[in-house]
């Protein structure tokens, strides 16, 4: 492996591999025996990814160097490569970087050699692969498998990265994927059934609902009847069956893809997401060392 940049580059076995670790991190939290350097590059706003990553690494007993895109030589016209390479040259282990742009990490290839991993904490609109692990690790826990689940993913699809890493992993854990979305918010370039919320909340063992994604709209979406024709009501959840459960990967709009009153609801699992970011987090960045040879098993010692 080389950067952990999509989910694609997971074999089903290695995607368990790391839900598996997640669960024994959290039971057993160890911490790495040598001291690592971490940066965190965020280049679009985040709360979740970016503090589970810090808390991750601080965790595993790495180094989290403080890193500020507005304070930074980026603001003097510096480039992604040259500030991933600075990382590099001052001694960061590894990168952990987050870009507006779906290709970011073949135009960091294409200017030179990066010679510590890079892990991809969202990259425009295709790929969150981070998110789609806690996300696994969350059926995973509900439903002991993924294989044969239907999970429907509901909302601004043609925007969502969430939703293209999801589909592409539960796809390749044999889970069945259907879509739910508003008129403009399908992408049928993605082959997979659509339904509308009516139609699809009777089938969900997962619903899965995302956000309207307004920063990658040119124009702001008219939301006011958002929630009654495509949006978690609650007459909707009522119709939900008994074991199904709901997950979003937040930020939430509130009032517009679910009712308020049903974010903290019984089959709600999205704070255990957040919970299960830190954990999924950790045993990616010990995957990602690990398979750089910059860490072995050995390398951890037990906490008291
Ligand atoms: N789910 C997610 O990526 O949230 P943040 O944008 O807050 O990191």
């Amino acid at each position: 492996m080389r950067h952990f940049i999509s989910v694609n580059q997971l074999e089903a076995d290695e995607m368990y591999q790391i839900i598996r670790k997640a669960n024994e991190l959290r039971d057993r939290p160890n911490q790495l025996n040598r001291q690592l350097f971490a940066g965190n590059l965020f280049f679009e706003p985040s709360t979740r990814t970016k503090m589970s990553f810090t808390v991750a690494e601080r965790k595993l007993g790495v180094e989290v160097l403080d890193f500020h895109i507005e304070a930074s030589s980026l603001a003097k016209g510096e480039s992604l490569y040259d500030t991933a390479k600075t990382f590099e040259a001052i001694g960061a282990n590894f990168l952990v970087i987050r870009h507006p742009s779906d290709q970011w990490i073949s135009e960091l290839e294409q200017e030179g050699k990066l010679n510590i991993p890079v892990i991809n904490a969202g990259s425009g609109k295709e790929e969150h692969p981070t998110q789609c692990m806690l996300d696994l690790l969350t059926m995973y826990q509900e439903f002991g498998s993924i294989k044969g689940l239907k999970v429907v993913i509901a909302g601004d699809i043609k925007h969502s990265r969430v939703a293209r890493s999801n589909a592409k992993a539960l796809t390749k854990l044999g889970a069945k994927i259907i879509f739910s979305a508003a008129p403009g918010f399908e992408d049928r370039s993605l082959e997979y059934p659509y339904l509308t919320m009516d139609e699809a909340i009777e089938e969900a063992d997962v619903l899965m609902l995302l956000r309207i994604q307004h920063e990658r709209h040119l124009h702001k979406a008219e939301t006011s009847d958002y929630l009654s024709l495509y949006g978690l009501t609650k007459e909707r959840y009522k119709k939900l069956q008994d074991h199904a459960i709901i997950m979003h990967p937040a930020p939430i709009n509130r009032g517009v893809e679910i009712d308020t009153s049903l974010v903290e609801s019984e089959k709600s699992r999205i704070f255990i997401q957040m919970d299960n970011g830190v954990y999924v987090r950790m045993a990616i960045i010990m995957h990602v060392l690990s398979e750089w040879g910059i860490i072995h098993e050995n390398n951890l010692i037990k906490r008291n």
